[in-house]
């Protein structure tokens, strides 16, 4: 069964957010949880937002961070390098809840968190990463899709790069059945607050 819109009335701002990083955790281990996938959006250089779909991989509720694997080549990192701001966003339709935030992210490439997180993938994970054309390269033909490499092949560790992205506030949008709920959770406050917002 559906499960239904989580119903932020019988809540208060702590439980709000330990049921959100809850979700959140269960969507980081999970390909088939609606909140497994979300959307970055970036500024470029010339000052255009580029939104694209990347996969949640980590979640640290404590630290208030979140973060996905890239391609050290891709447009989405260069930009990263100029301008951090980066707007994060989900839609999970089973539970019907959008979660919007605003976050500074970190590249984590060529260190420690690269290098742990790297010899924790799967081969699968890793074969994007050998490919020799770059992210938004111009191509003759439809590239063939890359083999997964073995298990102590790291040629793509040197392209690979993991985006941390930390916040300190999370909105919160339910479409409950007896009326939209939209809060803002002020997540650096102890305990954690929020601000209820018309939806
Ligand atoms: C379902 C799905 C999951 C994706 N996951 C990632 C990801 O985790 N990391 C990533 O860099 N790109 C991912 N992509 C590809 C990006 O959406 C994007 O096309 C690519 O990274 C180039 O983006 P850029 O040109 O803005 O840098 C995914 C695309 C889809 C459709």
């Amino acid at each position: 069964m559906k499960p239904a819109a989580p119903d932020l009335a019988a809540m208060n701002a702590a439980t709000a957010w330990t049921w959100l990083a809850g979700e959140f955790t269960a969507a980081v281990g999970s390909a088939k949880h609606g909140l497994h996938l979300l959307t970055v959006a970036t500024v470029g250089t010339d000052g255009q937002p580029e939104a694209r779909t990347v996969v949640l991989r980590h979640v640290d509720p404590l630290r208030r961070e979140v973060r996905f694997h890239s391609d050290i080549r891709s447009p989405k990192l260069r930009a990263l390098r100029t301008s951090p701001r980066v707007a994060l966003h989900w839609y999970d339709p089973a539970l019907r809840v959008q979660v919007r935030v605003s976050a500074v992210a970190v590249i984590h490439y060529g260190d420690t968190v690269a290098a742990v997180t790297w010899n924790a993938s799967q081969p699968m994970s890793r074969a994007i990463y050998t490919t020799a054309a770059a992210p938004g390269d111009a191509l003759d033909a439809f590239p063939a899709g890359p083999s997964a490499p073995e298990a102590d092949d790291d040629t793509g560790l040197g392209r690979f790069a993991v985006v941390s992205c930390r916040f300190d506030a999370v909105e919160l949008l339910s479409l409950h059945a007896a009326g939209h709920q939209r809060v803002r959770l002020h997540l650096d406050r102890d305990p954690v607050t929020w601000t209820v917002l018309a939806p």
